[in-house]
């Protein structure tokens, strides 16, 4: 399955995209993940050290500039089958695999920030990080995790069509519940109907009716073993609340697969 994470920046997108993945890799599957935020934090999220980050695509000019410019041309198509073993680098395990089970791979593909900043060449970079996820969400056959920056649109509409389920996380808080509508509506008119809301940092209460919140809701608590841990670790992995956060990604990537069967989903 391919699927999506988004909401508001703050909101625990990354952290929950980090759960998930390593229960994943612990139950034996192998997983892509997918940093399309800005922040490139879902490397640290997964404990890897800061200087065993990949080195972010679009800071790859020497990529950028054979792919898109082949042989002196523009190529709006680029090869990049190759790129995501070329790019990956191995996140370990955050915790120990389930009892006899062969753990799973999990790789991190950085994407980094398209932004015009060094001039020029943002639009050649931005198209092969465009050409690279539809690649990733389109040809494998494999679990891919896509962290986003805030809402679908990084994706395009051809790829927004093979993501199976959009995870929306939001604080129980108005503005970040707006902004939770706005995404789920942007990627529901997009056909990326699948959609979860997950209310993190919950702590009681019934979220407004808004136009575009995803009807499926799932909460997690406030983990103090996160907060207490944060200040000095960047790893949101191996807490003291793991069994509650296995829990919670079993249900969400049942519920996603059960909904894009056609069956209801759980609530
Ligand atoms: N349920 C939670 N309880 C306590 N701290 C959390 C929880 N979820 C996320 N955090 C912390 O909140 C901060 C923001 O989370 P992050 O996943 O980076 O958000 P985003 O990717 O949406 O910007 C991080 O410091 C993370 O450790
Ligand atoms: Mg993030």
């Amino acid at each position: 399955m391919k699927i999506a994470f988004a909401g508001k920046g703050g909101v625990g997108k990354t952290s929950l995209c980090a759960w998930v993945a390593d229960w994943l890799a612990r139950s034996g599957k192998n997983v892509w993940l997918v940093d399309a935020d800005t922040a490139l934090s879902l490397g640290q999220a997964s404990g890897l050290d800061a200087d065993a980050l990949p080195e972010p695509l679009v800071l790859r000019g020497d990529l950028v500039r054979e792919r898109i410019h082949e042989g002196g041309f523009l190529n709006l198509n680029p090869e990049v089958g190759d790129l995501p073993e070329e790019l990956a680098v191995d996140v370990p395990l955050g915790g120990e695999p389930l009892p006899g089970v062969e753990p799973g791979r999990k790789r991190l593909i950085v994407m980094g920030a398209v932004t015009n900043a060094g001039g020029g060449c943002a639009c050649d970079a931005n198209a092969l990080l465009k050409a690279l996820l539809a690649h990733i969400v389109m040809d494998r056959d494999e679990w891919v995790l896509v962290d986003l920056e805030a809402g679908v649109e990084h994706l395009g509409r051809g790829t927004v069509a093979h993501v199976d389920g959009l995870v929306v996380v939001s604080e129980p808080s108005m503005r970040s519940l707006r902004t939770g509508a706005e995404v789920g509506r942007m990627a529901a008119d997009l056909g990326l109907d699948n959609q979860v809301l997950v209310l993190n940092r919950y702590t009681g209460g019934e979220p407004p009716q808004l136009d575009g919140l995803p009807e499926w809701r799932m909460s997690v608590p406030v983990l103090d073993g996160l907060a207490e841990r944060q200040m000095t670790d960047a790893s949101v992995l191996g807490l003291p609340e793991s069994a509650l956060l296995d829990g919670l990604a079993r249900a969400l990537l049942d519920g996603l697969a059960a909904r894009e069967r056609g069956e209801t989903g759980g609530n």
